[in-house]
């Protein structure tokens, strides 16, 4: 497999590269997705044409860049990667189209991104390989097509609602990626404490995993953070404990919650007494990127239960004050009914 990587994307933390899983099988979780990839790559490498395109959604972290890597690894074809924001001009896409080995993969990620423009040059790309394109200006202006090699494309996106349908209609393949259980995120810690030699104990894993919020890369990020404290407080044995007062040390919660997360959360139930607020007021309050909120932490923070999203803003759940340490107000929060 070759990987064609533009000069304009950062370097890629070199560590979680080598942590990256390399097959399916590497691949831990996401059962149903595996089973529908390894149906539709052995069909495609039968009948030797090009895998449908495959269309990956879900919060960060959760494997689709890894996914990505697979498929073209599989397959034994190149993989090309970009992102859309990096796709200004009809000129940016057909560049990247008509260089394409056959049948290779085509990686956008960010595809919610793409301008509406762009995004219909896709159309008759993945639908019949071919890309019009205008030639001259003016009255003597005329549209050619122009024939494109075989190729998946594989768009990545956290964002799946913001897809206009037609998009996301021309994906044979779509999946959205839900977050991974203990068993899975410890079994993905012990396979990354295997490739950089940390001794790590059975309870220690699943220490790890605990506060890992279902996600592969906060789990191998903890796992580096807990490796460091065990070396230099504990004798390098990751241990249940020792991964504990590591984490406990980096103001990581028993949930895995870290501090931001808990700034949110007490500024929806104490600030605005328990909500409802707007996401944009609470990007201010907390000092954090609008996009970030709503893709980085509120996921979990749904998925917690401490939070929920109503047509007026975010509220904050009794559990959410329970967690907290905080007395929920009197009647509930403040706009409850609109709960139900
Ligand atoms: N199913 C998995 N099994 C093993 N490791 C995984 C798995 N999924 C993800 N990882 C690990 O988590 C890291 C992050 O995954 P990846 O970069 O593929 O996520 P992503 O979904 O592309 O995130 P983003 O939306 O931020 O681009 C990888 O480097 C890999 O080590
Ligand atoms: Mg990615």
């Amino acid at each position: 497999m070759r990987i064609q990587t533009p000069g304009w994307l950062p370097d890629e933390d070199v560590e979680e590269t080598s942590l990256r899983p390399r097959t399916l099988d590497d691949f831990v979780g996401q059962p149903g997705l595996k089973a529908q990839l390894a149906v539709s790559l052995e069909a495609a490498i039968a009948r030797g044409e090009a895998l449908d395109h495959v269309l990956l959604a879900g919060p960060p972290g959760l494997g689709k860049t890894s996914l990505a890597h697979i498929l073209a690894a599989e397959l034994d074809v190149p993989l090309v990667m970009t992102a859309a924001p990096a796709l200004e001009r009809k000129g940016d896409v057909a560049a990247f189209l008509t260089a394409l080995e056959p049948r290779s993969i085509f990686f956008v990620d960010e595809i919610h991104r793409l301008p509406r423009a762009l995004e219909e040059t896709f159309y008759p790309a993945m639908e019949d390989r071919q890309l019009p394109i205008t030639v001259g200006q003016g009255a003597g202006a005329k549209v050619m097509t122009l024939p494109l090699p075989p190729f998946t494309l594989v768009g990545a996106t956290t964002r799946a609602g913001l897809l206009t349908s037609p998009l996301r209609d021309r994906f044979g393949i779509q999946h959205r990626l839900e977050p991974y259980d203990l068993d899975e995120l410890a079994d993905i810690v012990r396979r990354s404490a295997t490739i950089l030699g940390v001794e790590l104990a059975h309870d220690g894993a699943a220490a790890v995993a605990r506060r890992s919020r279902g996600t592969p890369r906060v789990a191998n990020r903890l796992l580096r953070r807990v490796r460091d404290f065990a070396e230099v407080r504990a004798d390098g044995v990751v241990t249940g404990d020792v991964a504990d007062a590591a984490l406990d040390l980096l103001q990581i919660d028993h949930l895995g919650l870290d501090r931001l997360d808990r700034e949110i959360l007490r500024a929806v139930c104490e600030r605005f007494d328990g909500g409802p607020v707007g996401l944009s007021t609470l990007a201010i309050t907390v000092g954090e990127e609008q996009d970030t909120l709503e893709d980085v932490y509120e996921p979990y923070l749904l998925q917690c239960g401490f939070l929920k999203r109503t047509p007026r803003g975010r509220v904050a759940t009794p559990r959410a004050f329970a967690h907290l340490g905080l007395e929920p107000p009197p009647a509930g929060p403040a706009d409850a009914s609109s709960l139900f």
